[in-house]
């Protein structure tokens, strides 16, 4: 049985485990304010709030039921439109979008009150900057988004100041938006009612991963085989707490594979040593995939454009790979043997990541270019980490992607450049080097010879930009 709240009523499903949230709740319980658009994780129509229990309470994310299997919320809490709206009136947020006119057909909203509420369970500070950062995965058609910002713009107003500030996320958080009116009364109940619920996924013991499809985030497996995997046995790694942390140990830093992207980006160990990946990683995706999407997922996904795989082959990180009994280390840049092959055997999963702090004094910069700002993956995507010592170039590494079938280090660029002086002709000849290293093909993200180009300006860019000195 899979059980779980959603909204303020307890759900017992025997349905198999790979149906996805957003059939279920239309479908089978008949609620129908979350809207089916895109099914790909685009549009941001089916938008709710996963909320999963944690060691001190509950973290409630905005995330995209169109790539949410039921297995997944087991033991959590799913709150749909529905979930939010209160029997004496509306909500803060649904008065803003009434009175601003931020809602015309009505059919995106439900997924953007959604993105705002949980903006507002998970932000330190309200700024409209971020506000709108968080509905950067809904799209609205017919309305223009000047409304949509005009009511953030009121709510950041009204409901700035200390009180949000001072209160920490989870529970605190949740009893302050319960006095808002943000959030229904039940919503104080909820997490006393998780702490009953038994563990579903006992099949994530090692001895039976190898019988099901690992499942990290599902942002990648939902888009390409939802239908195969329906009712296949899945292997939920969310449930693996042990593969969720980071920490830095022995002078590297330590990722479990199931960190998401957005845990990545809030990171205070991670801000403390590359301080702009907070402003780097808002370009990968969208704010509510970064909230599923986990580090693993992108390595093993294999794409030759992932982004996170990009900044850390430049960051110099190794992967740890376990079958259970034992655990191996491969060097990311040895890790991808062809298009989509690599290093690792059916038996393993991949456990956690690592790489070297960078040494003070280094730089670090990633450049993307790709059809859109948003929601996109990258034509040409490219990383860099180095240090100047006494203005020669030191522990340089390069990363690129979508110029070769795998995502790579640009070996010779990095070795031409090792101990150079950092000048005009050094730069142009590093960037003719690249380009000679690299073998990109013509498809829909441009064609190869548009590719070279760009891996040529990124190259510049790095070495002549002086932002990024960590
Ligand atoms: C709308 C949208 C926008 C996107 N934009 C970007 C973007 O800008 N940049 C980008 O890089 N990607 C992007 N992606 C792709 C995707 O989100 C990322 O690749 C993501 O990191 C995949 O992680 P996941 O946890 O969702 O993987 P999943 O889909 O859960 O898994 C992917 C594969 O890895 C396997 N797997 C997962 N974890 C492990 C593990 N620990 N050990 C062994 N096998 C494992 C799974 O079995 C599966 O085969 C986007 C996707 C969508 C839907
Ligand atoms: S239906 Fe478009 S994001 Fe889910
Ligand atoms: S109000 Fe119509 S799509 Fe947004």
């Amino acid at each position: 049985m899979i059980s779980f709240f959603l909204n303020n009523k307890k759900i017992q499903s025997d349905c198999s485990s790979g149906i996805l949230v957003l059939d279920f709740i239309r479908e089978q319980v008949g609620l129908t304010g979350t809207k089916e658009g895109c099914r790909e994780g685009d549009c941001g129509a089916c938008m709710v709030l996963l909320g999963r229990p944690v060691e001190n309470g509950i973290i409630y994310n905005a995330v995209n039921s169109c790539l949410l299997t039921l297995g997944e919320v087991h033991g959590c809490h799913v709150v749909t439109i529905e979930g939010l709206n209160r029997s004496d009136g509306l909500t803060p947020i649904q008065r803003a979008f009434f009175d601003r006119v931020a809602s015309q057909c009505g059919f995106c909203t439900p997924g953007m009150i959604i993105s705002i509420t949980g903006f507002f369970l998970n932000t330190a500070e309200l700024s409209l900057e971020a506000g709108i950062e968080a509905l950067n995965g809904n799209i609205c058609r017919c309305t223009g988004y000047q409304s949509i910002k005009r009511a953030i713009q009121d709510l950041c107003e009204v409901f700035s100041g200390d009180e949000l500030k001072n209160t920490p996320f989870s529970e605190e958080r949740v009893a302050l938006l319960v006095k808002w009116r943000f959030l229904p009364d039940y919503f104080l109940n909820v997490l006393r009612n998780l702490k009953d619920f038994e563990p579903y996924c006992l099949e994530t013991q090692q001895s039976s991963l190898d019988k099901g499809v690992l499942v990290a985030g599902g942002t990648d497996l939902y888009i390409q085989k939802a239908e195969e995997l329906r009712y296949k046995k899945l292997v939920f790694l969310s449930n693996r707490p042990e593969m969720n942390f980071i920490r830095v140990k022995d002078k590297h830093c330590h990722i479990g594979a199931t960190v998401t992207i957005e845990q990545i980006r809030r990171s205070d160990v991670i801000r403390g040593l590359i301080p702009s990946l907070f402003e780097t990683l808002s370009l990968v995706s969208s704010t509510s995939i970064r909230n599923r999407a986990t580090v693993g997922g992108n390595i093993i996904n294999a794409s030759p454009i992932g982004d996170m795989t990009i900044i850390f082959l430049a960051l110099g990180a190794s992967v740890v790979l376990n079958n259970g009994t034992k655990q191996r280390t491969v060097p990311l840049g040895e890790f991808f043997l062809g298009y989509k092959k690599l290093d690792i055997k059916d038996t393993e999963v991949l456990d956690s990541l690592f790489f070297p702090m960078p040494k003070q004094g280094s730089r670090f910069s990633f450049e993307k270019v790709a059809k859109r700002r948003y929601l996109d993956i990258a034509s040409v995507n490219s990383a860099i980490l180095f240090r100047e010592e006494e203005g020669i170039i030191r522990d340089i590494r390069i990363s690129a992607g979508g110029v070769a079938p795998v995502p790579i280090l640009l070996r010779r660029t990095c070795k031409y450049l090792s101990e150079k002086k950092l000048h005009t002709q050094v730069i142009d000849k590093a960037a003719g080097i690249a380009a000679m290293e690299v073998s990109p093909i013509s498809d829909v993200r441009g064609s190869a010879q548009y590719k070279t180009v760009l891996l040529k300006r990124f190259i510049y860019a790095h070495l002549m930009d002086k932002k990024g000195l960590l």
